[in-house]
Order: C-alpha cells, then structure tokens, then sequence
C-alpha cells in the first residue's frame, strides 16, 4: 500500500543532443551575474566551456569563474564558492558537471545570504534555509548522482572525516538542467562505470525496503533493467547514444524522488559508502560497489521475499526446484557478475581502505532505520570487515 505524500519536482528539464540551445531560452530570467562552476577541467578539454561561455556572453551575462571543484566537494571549497559569489552579487549559480559541481552549487545557493557557517547549520544540524536562495541551473557531464533533478547537496569534511548528504526541500532543486548524453561521452569508462553503479544502487536503495505492493517497486524494476541493458551495451562501446541516453534518462528518474514515494527507504548502502569516502575521498560509485554484495547478504534474510522478487524480476533468476533463499542468493551473484563486467570495484581496500581504519570508518557510519534490518555497530564493522 502506499503511504499518503505530496510529489512536486519544480526542475525543468531539456534533454538530447541540442539540448545546449535551450540555455538561451533559459538565461533571461535570470539577472546579470553568472557563477560559472567546473570541475578540474574536463569541460575545457571536451569543448563544453567554451560554447557555454559563448552562449553566456551573446546573452549578455558577466561570467564569473568558479573552476576547481574537486570529487566529492569539500567545505573549504563550498566557503570559497559563497565568497566568490558574494564578492560579485552572483545571480544564478550555473554548474557544468557531474553530481560534485550541482551539489556544491546547492550547498553554495544557501549559504550565500545565511550568517552561519554552512557545515555547522545545513551538516550537523541539519537546519532548514532561512535566507534567499540563489537559483541554480545545471548542464550535466556525467550521469550518475541525480543531483541534477533533486535537492541533494554532499559535501566532504576532512577534518572531521564526514561526508554528508543534505536533502533540502523543492526551492533548493536546479531551476533547469540540461542533459546532452553527448556530453557525457568523453567520460573515462571507469568513471561512467562508477556512474552506472550509483544509478543501480540509487533505485536498490528505495526497493529494498517494505514487502507490500506499491507501484514504485515496479518502476524501480523497469529502471533497474533499463540500467542493466544499456550498461552492458555502454561497456563494450562508449559511442553508443541509444545506450547512453538511456543510462542518462535513468540516472534522473533514479534519484529525482519520484520512486520513493509513499514507501520506506533504507540507504545503508549509502551510509557505508559515505563514511568510506570520508576516509579515502574514493569515487562515490565505488564505494557503494565496494560494500553492497556483504551488506546484501546481511539483510537477506530479512528481507527475504523481496530479495527473491529481485532475483526474478530484475536478473530474470528461474525459481524451480529452488528454495527461497537460494533464488535470492543467485540474484545477488547476478548481480555480482553484472559488476564485474561492468568494471566496478569490490573491495574497499582497492579504494584506499586499510583494516585500522574500519572501526572509525563504523564511527562515520549514519545508522538509518528504513531497511529491512537496523544495524548495530558490531554489524556495520562486521560488513566493512568483508568489504576488505
Ligand atoms: O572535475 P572534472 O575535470 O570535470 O572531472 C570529473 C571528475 O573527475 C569527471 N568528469 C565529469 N564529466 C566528465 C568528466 N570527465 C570527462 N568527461 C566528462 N564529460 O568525472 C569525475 C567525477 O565527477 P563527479 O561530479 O565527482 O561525479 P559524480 O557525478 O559521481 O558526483 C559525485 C558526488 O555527488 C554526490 C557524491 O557523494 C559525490 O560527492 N552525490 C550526490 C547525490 C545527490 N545530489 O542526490 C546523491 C549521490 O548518492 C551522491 O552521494
Ligand atoms: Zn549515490
């Protein structure tokens, strides 16, 4: 059954190879002053800087600068982006890049009029903005995050060895974003690898969780198998639009909150995932591949007759003459194959992880309670112990 929500996505969305021109459709609503935000040069390389630029200049638009945002954004670089734009009285942050560059344009567009240091109010507090939001538009290079249609912001702490998510509320989503799967072909495979693990775990995160019949878990389906498809496709020839567009397309529906509607989440996978890249600043997709096969494992039984409906809906698992839960431990080994072809990691270790560091990265680990089983914290150690 689904459970009572409100569904609103205010992001606008321009999708396929001329979607670039739409920014001039875009770019007079919005004042003068643009905050140009990259990453550490992809965009100059590929050629996508330069016709932004182009456009932003015939539009009469003052470009203000803002390159140099690292994987996993870090907090000093968020208060160096709220400087840059209060310094120029920015008037719409436009982000130029993966899920790093939109999510550090929201945690920027916050903070920009608010009095409080960011991390302390939006990551450990978790506070609501109670100041005015500077609007944000995104032209995505990479497919993974979501980040593109939905209000999430990470953001890395070093110092205090945290990665946190914020998900704000509609006013802080991207204003319009614009999707050139194109765009995202100069991508190294290992990266687009990365990406298309994010996607999967993104949907597997709002499936795992609540036995009953909802339509989201269906969609969740269709998603998962798109993703499948065409990764196995993207693999073997990156050139390949149809394959890549549909990773795309994916990847948005996949985190846009359209599929958690009405339904318990459980994010744990996340959560791992997270406190390992605040230890090891490791590519988010691979740490999530990295922890998601002992993690699974753990809950199976827990969650055992949605572990089979995975097994059969998704990796199309034949359940005769088979007991339960081995039709949802072949899934998961399924699943495991699928990984492996696809070229993501299974081991923490191979990210940077070494066994002194488990019990702080257990420390770093966010306990949710949305999944089929609450963790404790001898569990969570347990599991990032066989992510080695
Ligand atoms: O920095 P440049 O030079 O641009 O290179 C980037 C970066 O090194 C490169 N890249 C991107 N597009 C490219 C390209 N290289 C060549 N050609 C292109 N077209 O790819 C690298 C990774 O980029 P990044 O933006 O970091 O990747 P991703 O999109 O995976 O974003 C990761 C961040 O998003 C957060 C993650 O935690 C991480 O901080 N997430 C955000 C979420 C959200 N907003 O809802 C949810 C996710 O679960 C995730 O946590
Ligand atoms: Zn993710």
């Amino acid at each position: 059954m689904l459970g009572n929500f409100s569904y609103h996505n205010p992001t606008k969305l321009y999708f396929g190879e001329n979607s670039l021109e739409f920014l001039n459709e875009e770019l007079p609503k919005y004042g003068k002053t643009v905050q140009l935000i990259y990453g550490g040069g992809s965009v100059k390389k590929n050629g996508i800087y330069d016709a932004i630029v182009e456009i932003l200049k015939k539009n009469g638009k003052t470009v203000v600068e803002d390159g140099g945002v690292m994987p996993n954004p870090t907090v000093e670089k968020l208060r160096e982006g709220i400087r840059i734009a209060r310094n120029n009285k920015t008037d719409l942050l436009l982000a130029v890049g993966g899920g790093s560059c939109c999510d550090y344009a929201k945690a920027v567009s916050v903070s920009v009029n608010c009095n409080e240091d960011p991390w302390d109010k939006y990551y450990i507090r978790f506070e609501e903005p109670d100041c005015e939001i500077v609007p944000v538009a995104c032209v995505l290079t990479m497919a993974g995050t979501g980040s593109e249609m939905n209000a999430g912001a990470v953001i890395t702490n070093h110092e205090q060895k945290l990665k946190i998510g914020h998900v704000f509320g509609t006013e802080v989503m991207p204003k319009f974003s614009i999707l050139n799967p194109k765009f995202t072909m100069s991508l190294p495979v290992r990266q687009m690898a990365a990406g298309i693990y994010d996607i999967f775990n993104h949907i597997c995160e709002q499936y795992f969780s609540g036995d009953d019949d909802n339509t989201s878990d269906y969609l969740a389906e269709a998603l998962m198998k798109s993703v499948v498809n065409s990764s196995l496709v993207a693999v073997k020839n990156p050139e390949d639009y149809e394959a890549r567009s549909n990773i795309m397309w994916s990847a948005t529906w996949a985190l846009n909150t359209l599929i958690s509607r009405g339904k318990d989440t459980d994010w744990m996978v996340h959560m791992l995932g997270q406190a390992v890249g605040a230890y090891t600043d490791a590519t988010h997709g691979m740490t999530l591949a990295a922890v998601s096969l002992p993690y699974y494992r753990h809950i199976l039984p827990y969650g055992l007759k949605k572990f089979v409906r995975f097994a059969k809906e998704v990796w199309g698992v034949n359940s005769e003459g088979k007991t339960y839960t081995e039709v949802a431990e072949e899934g998961l080994e399924k699943m495991k194959q699928w990984m492996q072809t696809i070229g993501v990691t299974l081991s923490i270790r191979e990210l940077g992880a070494t066994e002194d560091m488990i019990e702080g990265i257990a420390d770093a680990t966010i306990i949710l309670d949305g999944g089929y089983k609450v963790l404790n914290r001898d569990e969570v150690v347990d599991i990032l112990k066989q992510s080695l």
